[in-house]
């Protein structure tokens, strides 16, 4: 049999043999089960109060876009361009990504919806599905998710800083202590300087195979190398901070001040460049404390004043953050955190024969119109059954109709962490139920309602 690898062309039908097709998730992109889901509603939850705070409003942007866009911004020589997007011709010829981030099409939205003419900056915060043909391994998927803040059309330093102060309470509020680390890489002018500089320093050096390539074509990235042979080198290497014009300096300068007056921690680490080109200015990333010695960035972001003009809008300085929810999540689990589930109902009816059943479906549908979380298991018989199903969702009552019952013309309430049942009219037991939890969540609809 030929070791290679059959390639089946779009429209030939594919033979299956059930034995050896073993259909599944493909590498690198996950299932979020129903048991790992409190864990993504606990993150997204935090990103949109802390969204809500800061008045950032929440953007979404279509999955595909044209592969331009990231070319043209994000760099066709960095390693997301170069090997890792999805691109393909769709039928009509056209070349389009799968957004393998969401800065790019944030700033394409700013300027298709006209942004410039609201008041500025327009603050925009999104959670998206990215795709990125990584090596797959811990904490890196070719699908991963992003939750991300931008504001477009402010140069201040203060957003720079207000940025890092979201992402830093943010981490806190997710219970991870974060690690700051910040750069500036300049503008353009003074870039082009200390490339210049950086260049004529590496000349002599070794490095090791990918910087050869980078040395010619994008030399700061040689900096945030991993590679020990790399590595070595810096420690002599011209600093970037040092080549930094008055305007540049100014910048980080006060951006560095805000968080000193804001009490917010940070290491200065003159060697981060971030893996995306449209960055000047500040850069940023997070990490969180770890015995482990290798440090995985939960998140990052900085300055991209060129971006906007870059895909064809008018000048508009812009910053911007983004943090990736399947590593909060993989940390959030590892420190064991407690997160309460979610959906659990207030109320569950339990029914006894047919007649009961069919009072009981209309009981539930009039609980749930007056606004009360209520469960039901109708194609269950037994009440032992039932009540096992009410003590799984942990609801605080279970109402209990049998014959009897519907003879009376009442129903029972029990209280399912004390057990005590009690018998009251079947009339009155919406507004009973509704007046029993009023205040108990918080449940402000009821009093409305009534
Ligand atoms: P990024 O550093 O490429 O920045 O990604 C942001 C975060 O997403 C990373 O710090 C990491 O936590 C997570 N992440 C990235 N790639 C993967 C992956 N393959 N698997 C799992 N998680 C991943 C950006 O994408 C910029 N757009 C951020 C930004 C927003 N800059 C300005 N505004």
């Amino acid at each position: 049999m030929s070791r290679h690898k059959k390639i089946v062309h779009e429209n030939e039908p594919v033979k299956f043999n059930k034995h050896s097709h073993k259909i599944q998730a493909l590498k690198g992109f996950k299932d979020i089960l129903p048991e790992h889901q409190k864990f993504w509603n606990f993150v997204a939850e935090k990103v949109k109060d802390t969204a809500e705070d800061y008045s950032f409003q929440k953007i979404d942007t279509p999955v595909l876009e044209s592969a331009l866009l990231f070319q043209r911004t994000i760099g066709e020589e960095t390693d997301i361009v170069a090997k890792e997007m999805y691109t393909f011709t769709d039928k009509s010829g056209e070349l389009i990504t799968m957004r393998p981030e969401m800065t790019a099409p944030v700033a394409r939205a700013y300027i298709e919806h006209g942004m410039i003419s609201w008041p500025q900056p327009v603050k925009l915060w999104y959670l998206a599905s990215l795709f990125r043909h990584e090596n797959t391994q811990a904490g890196r998927l070719r699908e991963h998710h992003q939750f991300g803040f931008e504001v477009l059309g402010g140069a201040e330093p203060e957003l720079d800083a207000e940025l890092v102060i979201v992402a830093q309470g943010l981490y806190k509020s997710f219970g991870l202590e974060a690690e700051i680390e910040i750069n500036s890489i300049g503008c353009s002018t003074c870039r082009r300087e200390y490339i210049k500089s950086l260049k004529k320093f590496l000349r002599d050096k070794k490095v090791c195979e990918t910087c050869e390539g980078r040395l010619e074509r994008n030399p700061l990235r040689v900096l945030d190398c991993k590679e020990k042979k790399c590595q070595e080198n810096l420690v002599e290497a011209p600093q970037i901070l040092d080549s930094l014009c008055e305007d540049c300096k100014n910048h980080f300068v006060k951006v560095l001040e805000i968080l000193d007056d804001n009490s917010i921690g940070y290491n200065l680490n003159p060697y981060l460049v971030r893996g995306l080109d449209y960055y000047n200015r500040t850069v940023f990333e997070i990490f969180t404390k770890s015995q482990t010695e290798d440090k995985m960035a939960l998140g990052g972001g900085g300055r991209y004043d060129y971006l906007i003009e870059q895909i064809g809008g008018r000048p508009t300085p812009a910053v911007g953050f983004a943090g990736g929810l399947e590593r909060v999540i993989i940390k959030i689990r590892e420190l064991g955190f407690e997160i309460k589930e979610e959906g659990h109902g207030d109320v569950f009816v339990a029914q006894l024969g047919d007649e009961a059943r069919k009072k009981c479906m209309k009981l539930f549908n009039e609980l749930r119109k007056h606004g009360v979380k209520t469960r039901e298991a109708f194609n269950k018989k037994g009440l032992t059954e039932q009540l096992e199903i009410a003590n799984r969702l942990k609801v605080k009552y279970a109402l209990i109709l049998g014959q009897k019952e519907i003879m009376d013309g009442t129903i029972i309430i029990r209280d399912m962490e004390s057990g005590i049942q009690e018998i009251i009219d079947l009339e009155k037991v919406v507004p009973e139920i509704k007046r029993r939890l009023l205040g108990m969540n918080g449940l402000k609809v009821y009093s409305e309602k009534e």
